[in-house]
């Protein structure tokens, strides 16, 4: 298969009063796969997404180390994930690590955005996933150190998030009880979180 075959759908309709482009109201995070693996292709389409991300001084701290749905190593890193998403994440096609290097190669000083840089380009993945009507779910739920010792992450490197990503399944195939959870989630109100002129501490 080619990327230029899959299937573009948009999962999801959020609304907006303002004109948002559509891709971000679309992107969600399901938790329903088909567990069919996903191709080299694609992943490397995802990967070359978040290529294009920014970064500070351009320094590009991210790194992404991926799995194939049964590849060497499927098992080992999918046992490092908490059980709430071993639940869901087995069926993924792929499991893709992002990690950040907090350190600067030209200089070893410390790279104070090493996480934020790597933050843009996991967004950036995740919407080209979507694009490609694929479903990409982001999780922080696993045991740090024995995922980076799965994926041989150096000492200088963070392992940030490990995004399971796959082809879009059917609700009634996950478990009872992440079936109600399989609705797109609100957010915040726009006067909730943008400021003018400065930051307010608004009243809890
Ligand atoms: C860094 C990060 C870590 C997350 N960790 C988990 C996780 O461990 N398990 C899970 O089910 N969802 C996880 N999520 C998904 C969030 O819960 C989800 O993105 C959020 O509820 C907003 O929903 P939406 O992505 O569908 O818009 C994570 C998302 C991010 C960005």
């Amino acid at each position: 298969m080619n990327v230029s075959d899959i299937n573009v759908t948009g999962h999801r309709q959020a609304t907006s009063g303002l004109s948002v482009h559509q891709q971000f109201l679309e992107r969600w995070s399901p938790r329903a796969m088909t567990g069919q693996s996903l191709q080299e292709v694609e992943l490397l389409t995802l990967v070359e997404a978040a290529r294009w991300a920014p970064s500070c001084f351009n320094a590009q701290p991210w790194r992404f180390a991926y799995l194939a749905n049964g590849s060497a190593g499927w098992q080992e890193l999918q046992a490092t994930l908490v059980p709430g998403n071993q639940a869901w994440a087995a069926q993924a096609g792929a499991l893709i690590a992002v990690i950040s290097r907090r350190e600067f190669e030209h200089n070893s000083a410390s790279a104070p955005t090493h996480a934020f840089d790597a933050g843009a380009a996991w967004m950036s993945l995740a919407l080209q996933a979507s694009a490609m009507g694929l479903v990409a779910h982001g999780m922080r739920g696993f045991d740090a150190e024995a995922a980076c010792r799965c994926l041989n992450v150096p000492e200088l490197y963070d392992l940030q998030a490990i995004i399971a990503v796959g082809y879009p399944g059917r609700v009634e195939d996950l478990a009872e009880a992440y079936q109600e959870r399989e609705v797109p989630s609100g957010r915040k109100a726009l006067d909730e979180i943008a400021f003018a002129g400065g930051f307010q501490q608004l009243a809890q």
